[in-house]
């Protein structure tokens, strides 16, 4: 599966998934007041949100065509950390195949790491189990808020998701690479590190306790960084939620027939807690050591 910008001619197309008037309302709540619409309908709205340049329309695609349509918008112009998803929609041919999900994930990706979104929120009614389900699959939580709409003659409870990536600012990952009494790093490549990985963060009343990232090829090549718990949040299982949360990162991203080797450097003493995750110890009967240098700057 693809994202590209949406075009004039996807309209048509993305209008043909919507079967019913229910379905109607579940994808656009009162956006549209009268039910049904036409390609032409929705990208008059589109070009009129256009004039706002607030939100962003979307498609997902694959060999075989448009599979999906969704939006990501400012919902506060002033707050370009907080986004939100809407007009979510899959070809109706293709539900519950598992690509909404796959297409949630994707947006979810893109407003965080080319929109550098810190939240991401969304409604769906509470009479829409699929949409409920694939969102809080694909990452999102129940805030618990609620609103009501008049659809189709009742009244529609809609519950409000957010996501919250877990992210972590360079001068964070830094002050936590010296709590474990790492070698210091400048902020610019603490930066770029971050940004070129999957980072998994556990917060405790907002400060970040426990961290690691997997830096990978996209091939076969996994490599598992920075897997750190502050002193005094160590021995209480926060290590382990970040081991399981990195593989099963990594267990998702491999394709069909795929295999990916996964390496990592464990700090001394530490290797025993690797070995319960099912790494193996080198140099052993098959290979040797795992090695590593440093260059400084200059040398
Ligand atoms: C909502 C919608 C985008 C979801 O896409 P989809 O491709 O059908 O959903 P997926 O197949 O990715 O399902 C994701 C998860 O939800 C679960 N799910 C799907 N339909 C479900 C249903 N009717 N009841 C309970 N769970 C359901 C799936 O089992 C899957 O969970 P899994 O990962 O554990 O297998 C799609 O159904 C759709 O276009 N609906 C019409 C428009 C709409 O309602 N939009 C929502 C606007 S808020």
């Amino acid at each position: 599966m693809r994202l590209r910008p949406f075009k004039k001619c996807d309209a048509d197309t993305i209008i043909s998934w919507i079967k019913s008037e229910s379905i109607f309302r579940y994808w656009c709540a009162d956006r549209f007041e009268s039910y049904p619409i036409t390609g032409k309908d929705l990208i008059a709205q589109y070009e009129e949100l256009a004039f706002n340049d607030d939100i962003f329309h979307f498609v997902a695609y694959d060999a075989s065509g448009l599979i999906g349509h969704f939006n990501i918008r400012y919902p506060d112009k002033d707050d370009i950390d907080t986004v939100r998803l809407g007009y979510v929609i899959v070809d109706d041919k293709r539900r519950g195949q598992g690509l909404g999900k796959k297409m949630i994930k994707m947006a979810l990706d893109y407003a965080v790491s080319y929109m550098h979104a810190s939240k991401v929120t969304i409604g769906v009614f509470d009479n829409n189990p699929s949409a409920l389900n694939c969102y809080l699959k694909a990452g999102f939580e129940d805030t618990g808020i609620t609103e009501v709409y008049s659809c189709m003659g009742k009244d529609w409870t809609c519950k409000e998701l957010i996501y919250c990536p877990s992210v972590i600012t360079p001068e964070e990952y830094i002050s936590m690479r010296e709590a474990v009494c790492w070698s210091s790093i400048p902020v610019e490549e603490a930066r770029a590190g971050l940004s070129n990985s999957y980072v998994y963060c556990i917060r405790e009343e907002g400060r970040p306790v426990a961290l690691g990232r997997l830096v990978k090829d996209n091939g076969y090549v996994v490599y598992i960084a920075d897997v750190i718990v502050l002193p005094e949040y160590q021995g209480k299982g926060y290590g382990t939620k970040i081991m399981e949360k990195l593989l099963s990162v990594i267990r998702e991203s491999i394709i069909p027939e795929g295999k990916v080797m996964i390496s990592l450097l464990a700090a001394q003493g530490k290797e025993g807690f690797y070995e319960k995750f099912g790494f193996d110890k080198r140099p052993n009967e098959y290979y040797g050591c795992g090695m590593h240098k440093w260059i400084k700057y200059g040398e």
